[in-house]
């Protein structure tokens, strides 16, 4: 168990209704004036951007909105939320939705206090050093972002989906109601899953160890989702099912599934290969779901490198499938290792997610587009597990097809 800080400053209210306290909580830390941040109108028509901001109205807190934030927010959203915040001097920020809404208002939040472009912090021509507040309403448990320190935004211009990490930006409260997951299309319920998978596994296989406390918290985490994914695909407004799926998705995520398996104290456990290969998918395509590109690219980088250290395979395999080699020769660890990615990969397509890059209508010919925006993104080399060249890049993606 290597060494390692967490850090999950966010308060986490969960259950039914909670979306209705949400003007009390920013009342009682004192906000007066928050910015709303919406997508393309889920919660317009649920209703419950309408609790929200009645819930705001009752507790005398003042508000202005940003809507139209897309899937794979684009840096645009980013700079009319910036100047929005600017004019009405908001001291809260607010978002309603999931990961897209979510990682928006998270660069307004910083990007309010640059005096250039918000796309420097991106390429890494700026650091964040000051944040304003963030509370959210979470709609769709998938990306984490209601605990994590990250923010990923696409600029189409030049094709790009790039990260940023700060603890400054992760949420004061989140609001955790199952209840209003109950709309949530099954592809969405599925690719929301399937990314809540990649980060416990990202974490998992970090090449940096293992530790039994933390592999025990993440495999159960990942059987818990084998287990509900399908009830709620099935029974949509299963409670007890959204309730586990969506409190999944904060654990996978706010670090707790990394503790001790981190290659610096400071730094987030993984290498991350997994979504920097599916980040280009998404920068390229954006109606590509994160979580969808994820169900293919993450079994297809699992069958590149598990070579590496087969041991490390066997133990998910064993924890998550119960799936043992029948001896110990190099045949029988190759046939668990496989059987359990074929398992993975099986688990993902029942729910309905992609199997191959084909199905998204994407083309090898693509592939020289994906590595340019990857060498942008993580240089020549990148990974944890295994070091992967652009080459190898290359590999796993006509793998994927
Ligand atoms: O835009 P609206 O109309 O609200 O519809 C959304 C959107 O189309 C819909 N939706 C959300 N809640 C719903 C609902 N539909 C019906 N009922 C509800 N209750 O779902 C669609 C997807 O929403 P989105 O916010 O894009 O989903 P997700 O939470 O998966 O976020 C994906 C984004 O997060 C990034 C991804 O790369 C992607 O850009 N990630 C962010 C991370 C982070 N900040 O920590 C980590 C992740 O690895 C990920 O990279
Ligand atoms: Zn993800």
């Amino acid at each position: 168990m290597n060494d390692f800080e967490f850090y999950s400053p966010t308060r986490f209210v969960f259950g039914r209704g909670v979306t209705d306290a949400v003007g009390q909580h920013v009342a009682e830390l004192g906000y007066k004036r928050a910015l709303l941040v919406y997508g393309g109108g889920s919660v317009v028509r649920t209703g419950t951007l309408a609790r929200v901001k009645e819930s705001l109205a009752k507790a005398g807190i003042e508000f202005v909105e940003l809507s139209g934030v897309r899937p794979n927010p684009e840096v645009a959203s980013v700079r009319e939320g910036i100047a929005v915040a600017r004019e009405n001097d908001v001291d809260l920020v607010l978002p309603v939705g999931g990961g897209s809404t979510i990682d928006c208002a998270k660069a307004i939040a910083f990007g309010v206090f640059h005096d250039g472009d918000v796309w420097d912090f991106f390429a890494k021509k700026a650091v964040i050093e000051q944040a304003l507040p963030l509370m959210c309403v979470l709609t769709i448990p998938a990306a984490g972002s209601e605990g994590s320190s990250s923010c990923v935004i696409s600029n189409d211009s030049i094709d790009a989906k790039f990260g940023v990490n700060s603890d400054l930006i992760r949420p004061k409260v989140s609001f955790l109601d199952p209840e209003l997951t109950f709309t949530l299309p099954a592809y969405q319920t599925a690719a929301g899953v399937t990314d809540m998978i990649a980060h416990i596994c990202e974490r998992f296989f970090s090449g940096t160890g293992s530790s039994e406390v933390t592999d025990n918290i993440a495999t159960g985490i990942i059987r818990t989702l084998i287990n509900q994914a399908p009830v709620a695909i099935a029974e949509p407004e299963n409670y007890e099912a959204r309730a586990n799926i969506m409190w999944s998705g904060t654990l996978a995520h706010n670090d707790l599934a990394g503790c001790g398996l981190n290659a610096v104290p400071t730094s987030r456990a993984g290498g991350w290969e997994s979504h920097a290969l599916e980040h280009q998918l998404s920068a390229f395509d954006t109606s590509i779901t994160h979580g969808a590109g994820l169900a293919v690219m993450m079994p297809a980088w699992m069958r590149f490198v598990w070579r590496e250290d087969p041991n490390r395979f066997l133990a998910f395999a064993d924890l998550v499938f119960g799936i043992e080699p029948v001896d110990e020769t190099e045949e029988a660890v190759e046939d668990a290792v496989t059987a359990a990615i074929d398992e993975l990969q099986a688990f993902f397509a029942e729910l309905g997610m992609p199997t191959k890059l084909g199905e998204f209508g994407l083309k090898p010919e693509n592939i020289d587009s994906f590595l340019a925006t990857l060498k942008a993104n993580k240089g020549e080399v990148f990974g944890g597990f295994k070091k992967i060249t652009l080459e190898d890049a290359r590999v796993i993606y006509e793998s994927a097809f």
